[in-house]
């Protein structure tokens, strides 16, 4: 019988990108989505037949925060992500051949803004706030599950970066029109992963059956925004970029319907537990992980 994998949410930026892997290596993939020709998340039934006698189930379900935080959007953002991974949670208690491995995306945003020191499972401090607020009750409704039978990993995760979406396009079009200097002072941390490492750390997961509980997916060595700037800048080569200070971003942000936290936010974030664990990353270095992406 063929490997089966199921992913929620599998139709965006990390989805697709885990869909093709996953099929390279020989997998039936069934995606849960809210769009026509997948798995309905109104049809129980199909998504427990899914879940049954599958290896492992990855849920990446969540509103985009890329948007402004009105009362509409908050409820969204937060819905689609617990509703979502309580359905799962429901039908992987009624398969009669549970899935042995759940993971569940979760957000390094559930740290506190950190200037002062990184933040790892163990020794880091949740913040406050709506994004923090979103991550916890992401979290608990994940662990309020209680599954004799299946191991679950929920996985804090940095910025994604990769070569087909998330928020590269957006970076090179500041960069591409001379604006690409540093966002506010350019100190705040930015904690990244190249999507290739994210899908090595589910399969590292998939192996290491004595592994369960949080990880923070993020590569070793985060940057600050400045030298993230700094280096886009060097590898587009493109000599000027105009800084955008916070006042600006904060007008711009209600221009183009976002939030100034999503690149404010001092995201200082270390895989400790991973790295402890024997994980090893392919890309340790944001010069190496951004030459790759935008490489022709
Ligand atoms: N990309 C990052 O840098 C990053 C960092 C940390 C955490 N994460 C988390 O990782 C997950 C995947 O990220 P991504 O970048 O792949 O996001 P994405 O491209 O926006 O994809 C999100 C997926 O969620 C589904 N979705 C959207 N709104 C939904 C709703 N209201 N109800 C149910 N499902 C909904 C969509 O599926 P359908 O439209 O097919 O239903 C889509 O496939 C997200 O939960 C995100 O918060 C991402």
């Amino acid at each position: 019988m063929n490997k089966k994998v199921v992913l929620a949410g599998g139709t965006g930026f990390i989805g697709s990108y885990f869909h093709h892997q996953f099929q390279n290596q020989g997998y039936e993939v069934k995606v849960i989505s809210r769009k026509p020709n997948h798995i309905s998340w109104s049809d129980r039934k199909a998504i427990i037949e899914a879940l049954d006698g599958a290896e492992l189930l990855i849920n990446l379900a969540g509103k985009s925060v890329n948007c402004r935080y009105n009362e509409k959007n908050r409820n969204e953002i937060m819905n689609s992500r617990t509703s979502t991974t309580t359905i799962l949670g429901e039908s992987i208690l009624a398969c009669s051949e549970p899935p042995e491995l759940w993971l569940n995306s979760s957000t390094a945003t559930i740290y506190r803004h950190a200037e002062d020191r990184p933040m790892t499972e163990e020794q880091g401090e949740i913040g406050t706030g709506f994004s923090v607020d979103v991550a916890k009750a992401w979290e608990e409704s994940f662990f309020s599950f209680q599954l004799p039978k299946t191991r679950q990993a929920a996985l804090r995760i940095a910025i994604v970066l990769g070569k087909d979406g998330g928020v590269m396009t957006p970076y090179q079009n500041l960069v591409r029109f001379g604006l690409g200097g540093v966002q506010g002072s350019g100190r705040q941390k930015f904690s990244w992963i190249h999507v290739k490492d994210l899908f090595r750390i589910i399969m590292f997961l998939k192996e290491r059956k004595d592994l369960s509980g949080v990880f923070n997916c993020s590569a070793p060595q985060p940057v600050s925004n400045s030298e993230l700037m700094n280096c886009l800048r060097r590898i587009m080569k493109m000599p000027v970029g105009l800084p955008a200070p916070k006042w600006m971003l904060e007008i711009g942000s209600i221009v183009i319907r976002t939030e100034t936290e999503l690149v404010l936010k001092s995201r200082w974030v270390l895989p400790e537990r991973l790295q402890r664990e024997g994980f090893r990353f392919t890309y340790n270095k944001i010069d190496d992980c951004l030459t790759h992406i935008l490489k022709k």
